[in-house]
């Protein structure tokens, strides 16, 4: 199969914006007939099929390498497209759709007759998102069909943040790719389970738990977040049990003051180089000056963590390509995004971590 990449993203020439619409419309017309394309969301990129359609489901799992129990989250473009995909809407599920939506919150409902099972993965839920991407919205809307969508990555590597990681990954595999450029967030959406009593977050992102608790009282979190899936631990989003975001090397991360944590990476670094391995360090801007050795790559500020959020996953993308044999990580506050990127990190380094 050729893949085919189109820019979408500025149109400010007539012929630019002509083009996007052309695109876009190619691209709907792909996800009627059955097929897959790669779009920009607000958090990551989404490989897209018809949601209704569970043949075209089956294709994003091979193009994917994804066990085919991991489901999908259906994509809608208004919020009316919401009450055919599910049987039951809680108060808590349409105050959280009505404050946070579009945007990067995905709430999970009972499904309707109408959602198969090839999208739920079996299960009797569904997980929504009304994405905040103009683009996303317009490419839904033109489909007329809700977009079943994971991340556009290969199973088990980080998620995308560019057309380019797309590219990477999904080259042959899919029909189509819309180059949005960069994404805005760079984590995925926040899920809330609220097909019970209490939502429940099962993962977390830029709609943080403090922004949940403030719209809906007190929300639930799934134990699974931040332990390693075990006998014990059965985590309710069933693609939280894999090692995503996992990057080739052995990642360790190292948590405790930050007096501390630059001098232990450093002296870490310094061990494992006179091994002779490849060591590359994740830091951020007010700490990065600590490191002389190493391949060092700043995530972003810690005072502004949407920058941290938006570099994570092209770090450690870049760390695969560089082939390094082992990444020292820094840690942040478990603290609002911090959360989110906490939770992406503990699963980058198959919560592999050093306290000092
Ligand atoms: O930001 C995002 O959410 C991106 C963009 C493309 O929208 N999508 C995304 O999809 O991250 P994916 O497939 O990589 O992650 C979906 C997560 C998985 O952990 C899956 O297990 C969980 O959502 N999930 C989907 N349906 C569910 C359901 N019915 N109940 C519980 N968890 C569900
Ligand atoms: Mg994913």
């Amino acid at each position: 199969m050729i893949t085919k990449l189109v820019q979408v993203k500025g149109a400010e020439t007539r012929q630019e914006t002509k083009n996007r619409e052309a695109a876009l419309q190619e691209a709907a017309r792909i996800l009627q007939s059955g097929g897959l394309v790669a779009f920009p969301t607000e958090t990551v990129y989404g490989l897209g099929a018809n949601g209704l359609d569970e043949e075209a489901a089956k294709k994003i799992y091979a193009a994917k390498g994804r066990p085919s129990d991991n489901p999908l989250i259906v994509h809608i473009s208004a919020l009316e497209e919401l009450e055919p995909l599910v049987s039951e809407i809680s108060d808590a599920g349409r105050q959280l759709a009505k404050k946070f939506w579009p945007g990067p919150l995905t709430l999970v409902f009972p499904k309707s007759s109408r959602v198969p099972y090839g999208t739920t993965g079996g299960l009797k839920t569904v997980a929504v998102r009304m994405p905040a991407e103009d683009l996303a919205r317009r490419l839904i809307a033109l489909a007329k069909v809700p977009v079943a969508a994971p991340s556009a990555n290969r199973s088990g590597r980080p998620s995308p943040t560019t057309a380019l990681h797309v590219w990477q990954d999904m080259n042959g595999k899919i029909e189509m790719i819309l180059d949005g450029g960069p994404v805005g967030i760079g984590v995925e959406s926040t899920i809330v389970d609220v097909s019970g009593d209490v939502p429940v977050l099962l993962r977390p992102g830029a709609i943080t738990l403090e922004m949940l608790e403030q719209a809906v009282g007190h929300v639930e979190v799934d134990p699974a977040i931040f332990k390693a899936p075990g006998e014990n631990i059965r985590p309710k989003a069933p693609g939280m049990k894999y090692r995503h975001y996992a990057p080739k090397a052995e990642m360790t991360l190292v948590e405790g003051d930050l007096e501390k944590v630059p001098k232990a990476i450093a002296q870490l670094t310094e061990e494992r180089m006179a091994e002779g391995l490849v060591v590359g360090i994740i830091c951020t801007e007010e700490t990065k000056h600590f490191y002389s050795k190493g391949i060092v790559r700043c995530m972003g500020s810690r005072s502004r963590e949407e920058t941290i959020a938006h570099n994570l996953f092209a770090v450690l993308r870049e760390f695969d390509d560089l082939e390094v044999d082992c990444i020292y990580s820094e840690s942040l506050p478990c603290e609002q995004l911090g959360y989110a990127i906490m939770n992406r990190l503990q699963k980058a380094a198959g919560y592999r971590k050093i306290s000092v």
